[in-house]
């Protein structure tokens, strides 16, 4: 077993007075992914939000290292090594690609991955480097991940990085995400296509309406036909 890197021991997690998540609790070792499976709606997003101090969480905690992470200030958690890449991107189209990364990269930390080393790595990034932001979705989705990889995280929480992608352009990102992974970084994963997040994973957890239903790693999910049928429909 690797090291426990997170850890979300029963949380409750609320928008104002909605109670979305109900005693969650996973984990995510050292070298692991592990992805949050379930259907629209279910609590992945929230799951990660919860993480970031994105949503209020009434109850339960959560640990990073071994310590509660709950009271910090978003900013400071990707000083300690935690990356987040949103459904939604957040990429800035008005700074340069360069820019983008720079600013990720004050935010987080130093380590191996420099801006130079990103644009080896995402060609596509390195020829626009100066070039205003104003990318494809696919392009969008390289420089999000990108920016968590230049933060030099210890994990990265990734909330649909195939999302609205078109095929061709989606195993493309499902390809990076792959080879991220194969280096051995940690990805806390939310894919709605459950077979390639389960091709990705170790282990997974599938939610419906903010509970943890079944858990366990990737195989005895697998085996496991009625909860794959009834939350996944699969
Ligand atoms: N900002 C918000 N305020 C109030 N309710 C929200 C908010 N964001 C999400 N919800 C509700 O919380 C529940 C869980 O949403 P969440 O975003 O975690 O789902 P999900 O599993 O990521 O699915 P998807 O991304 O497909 O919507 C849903 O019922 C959703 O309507
Ligand atoms: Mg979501």
């Amino acid at each position: 077993m690797s090291a426990t890197l997170l850890e979300l021991e029963n949380v409750n997690a609320f928008y104002g007075k909605s109670h979305i998540l109900q005693n969650v609790s996973l984990t995510v070792g050292e070298g692991e992914v592990v992805a949050l499976l379930g259907r629209n709606g279910s609590g992945r997003s929230t799951t990660l939000k919860s993480v970031l101090g994105l949503c209020s969480v009434h109850s339960g905690e959560i640990r990073f290292q071994g310590k509660p992470i709950q009271r910090q200030a978003t900013y400071k958690l990707a000083k300690l090594g935690i990356a987040y890449v949103p459904e939604d991107r957040r990429i800035f189209p008005n700074l340069t690609i360069g820019e983008n990364l720079r600013l990720a990269a004050l935010a987080g930390r130093k380590g191996n991955w420099t801006e130079k080393r990103i644009y080896e790595y995402f060609a596509v990034l390195g020829e626009r480097r100066d070039k205003p932001a104003k990318l494809s979705g696919g392009e969008q989705q390289m420089l999000a991940i990108a920016r968590a990889l230049v933060a030099n995280p210890s994990i990265i929480l990734l909330d649909e990085p195939m999302e609205g992608l078109a095929p061709l352009i989606a195993r493309n990102v499902e390809d990076v995400v792959r080879r991220i992974r194969d280096e051995g970084n940690t990805i806390l994963l939310v894919e709605q296509n459950a077979e390639v997040a389960m091709s990705l994973s170790n282990r997974g957890y599938i939610l419906s309406n903010g509970r943890v239903m079944a858990s366990g790693r990737i195989a005895e999910l697998r085996a496991d036909a009625a909860a794959m049928q009834r939350y996944l429909a699969v």
